[in-house]
């Protein structure tokens, strides 16, 4: 891994490549005027809304309103980081990168973490040879008898850790690893004469990096009814012995077995979530290929925040009970900060885990999966099936159990269907009385219920303010149809263009728009792009220079342009009504504004006979 990629290589690459090519790669492009129109690779839909501009080099996806330039698109599709995404096309374009020196003090970081990958990959052949040795023949039958073939071992890199104290540490001196960095890599321990192995007589499942280039990490499973020499030394040794956290492996942003679920979680914009590894596996066998684990920790933001990269939805396995619970509302939070619209869970049977389901073939999966319900049905349920409902007290104080769950729901129709679909039928109770009482119970508060914010489970709001989507708020479609024209055929532009400021449009995000198209210099919109304030306004903006514009005559935008200027009037005439209302009569004031109020009135009107005033 070497240092930053020179600048000017990123650039010149980032306009030498082609686009179209590098998109064709993962859908089928078709020719729509100047622009290129396909099905979105990124997620699934049945009418093309991705769309490629070839001579802007960007691309923007109406449907999951995703875009950008080529090294985002590689970003996204691929899950990469910036690097890679620029190393990829370097290497598909035959360009030779640059890369910047690096202080002493990076470079010795950098070899050093070099060092413990390679000292890892080294132990994942290592492994994999040994599994595939006379002495992995019970490991292979042990694996054979879970569902796991050769072909499957061999697919995620299984091995076998042999029945020695230090079998790989001698393995890795031999290559020229130093103990240090047999030590630092986690593989082994220090022992009273040298070192010794941390993964003995145990199956081996190698953990990778995100991006599933590195092997990063370990765990090791005990196989039942071996005897081993030097496994169980500990007395009764753990199931599953794990690497520690290292330089090059942290626990709480890693996910087992993303490597492989990547491009199927990005497709499906949904991801499984299960414990372990060999629930992965299974499920991968079983053909859901979305699922990944957590290396023997709860969910984290920095999970969440990697799987929002590529899923929208995310399910997570749990068993109905308080751990199940506590996990699903852990989660909501956690989905929420990430910006990860829905929290799903797939309740498992009492006593089964998704790899002994996978086992019972994909009849049984397919069926758990029917059963996944929203985070929130999910503990309504579980908190109602705990509840006695045989009396009429009871019922009454086991929907009211529900309270809280559902006081936190922003959305009141959302919230009404969790009563009328969820609460009531398990109550048998009327839904509108529950509602009643719960409104008695918590009245609207800001946040709480009755409030507009959104809560963690329900669809994402639409945003009101946004001139990157269509509108159907009249005002909100002129600004749109304004702000397009000038961003697409500013040639199209009237005159009258330059005496526009910003307060003639309503929304926010129009005006920052304005705003950066009149301070730029030129109306190339790499430049507009560059004054907007975050990424956000720059998805807006692309999404709206690449959608198709309904106005191809200069009258049209003429006459668009004095609407929305009339609007912009109106509002100030309705607020000096406002005010005039406010002031008496005989005041000074109440002349002037009545004054201001008659010469807003004659330019409304000259503007909407279409000349200025
Ligand atoms: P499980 O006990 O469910 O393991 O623990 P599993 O992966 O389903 O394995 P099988 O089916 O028994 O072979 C779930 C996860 O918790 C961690 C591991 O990451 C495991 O995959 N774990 C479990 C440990 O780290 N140590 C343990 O001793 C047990
Ligand atoms: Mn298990």
């Amino acid at each position: 891994m070497p240092g930053r990629i020179n600048e000017q290589d990123v650039q010149a690459l980032r306009d030498r490549a082609d686009i179209v090519a590098v998109v064709g790669d993962y859908t089928a492009l078709t020719r729509a005027g100047t622009r290129l129109k396909g099905l979105c690779p990124l997620h699934a839909e049945k009418t093309p809304s991705f769309t490629v501009d070839p001579q802007r080099r960007w691309w923007h996806c109406f449907g999951c309103n995703e875009g950008g330039d080529v090294y985002d698109f590689l970003m996204k599709v691929e899950a990469l980081a910036f690097p890679e995404a620029v190393e990829r096309l370097a290497r598909a374009v035959g360009h030779e990168l640059r890369y910047e020196e690096l202080s002493p003090g990076q470079r010795k970081a950098l070899g050093r973490r070099t060092r413990l990958s390679e000292a890892l990959a080294e132990a994942a052949a290592f492994y994999r040879d040994a599994l595939a040795s006379p002495a992995g023949g019970p490991a292979r039958d042990y694996l054979a008898g879970r569902g796991v073939d050769t072909d499957a071992a061999g697919a995620f890199g299984l091995g076998w850790a042999p029945d020695s104290w230090d079998a790989l540490s001698r393995h890795l001196l031999a290559r020229g690893f130093t103990p240090a960095e047999a030590l630092d890599a986690g593989l082994s321990s220090q022992g009273k004469r040298g070192l010794v192995d941390r993964f003995r007589g145990r199956v081996i499942f190698p953990i990778a990096d995100p991006g599933g280039r590195d092997v990063i990490a370990f765990g090791g499973r005990l196989v039942p009814g071996l005897d081993l020499q030097t496994a169980m030394r500990d007395g009764t040794p753990p199931k599953y012995v794990n690497s520690p956290e290292t330089e090059v492996y942290r626990k709480s942003r890693t996910l087992y077995g993303l490597n492989h679920a990547r491009a199927e979680i990005q497709r499906r914009q949904t991801v499984l979530v299960v414990e372990g590894y060999m629930d992965v596996i299974g499920l991968h066998l079983a053909g859901h290929r979305n699922a990944v684990a957590t290396c023997g920790t709860a969910l984290t933001a920095e999970h969440f925040a990697l799987l929002e990269r590529h899923a929208s939805r995310v399910i997570l396995a749990l068993d109905a009970d308080d751990a199940g619970f506590a996990a699903a509302d852990k989660a909501r939070g956690l989905a929420e900060q990430a910006g990860i619209r829905e929290v799903a869970v797939l309740p498992l049977p009492p006593g089964q885990d998704p790899a002994d389901l996978s086992r019972q073939g994909p009849d049984a999966v397919a069926a758990a999966l029917r059963g996944v319900v929203t985070a929130v049905e999910f503990q309504i349920a579980q908190l109602l099936r705990t509840a006695d409902t045989s009396t009429p007290e009871g019922q009454v104080d086991a929907y009211r159990r529900t309270f809280p769950l559902l006081g936190a729901i922003g959305d009141r129709f959302l919230r009404y269907r969790y009563i009328r679909d969820v609460v009531a039928p398990m109550v048998r109770l009327n839904a509108d009385l529950i509602e009643r009482d719960l409104d008695a119970a918590a009245p609207a508060t800001p946040g709480g219920a009755g409030a507009p914010a959104a809560p963690a489970s329900a669809a994402a709001p639409s945003r009101p303010g946004d001139v990157g989507t269509p509108q159907r708020d009249p005002q909100m479609a002129l600004e749109r149809t304004v702000l397009q024209a000038a961003l697409q055929r500013p040639d199209l532009l009237p005159d009258t263009w330059q005496e526009v400021t910003a307060e003639d449009f309503r929304a926010p995000a129009s005006r920052q728009l304005f705003t950066a198209l009149t301070a730029a210099r030129t109306a190339a919109l790499e430049e507009v792009l560059e004054l907007l304030p975050d990424d956000d306004a720059r998805r807006r903006v692309r999404a709206l220079a690449l959608s198709d514009l309904p106005l191809q005559t200069a009258a049209h935008v003429d006459e668009s342009l004095a609407r929305l200027r009339a609007a912009a009037v109106e509002r100030r005439i309705a607020d000096l009504r406002d005010r005039l209302g406010r002031v008496h009569a005989a005041a000074d004031e109440h002349r002037d504004l009545s004054a201001a109020l008659l010469s807003l009135q004659l330019r409304r009107r000259a503007l909407l006979a279409g000349r200025t005033a």
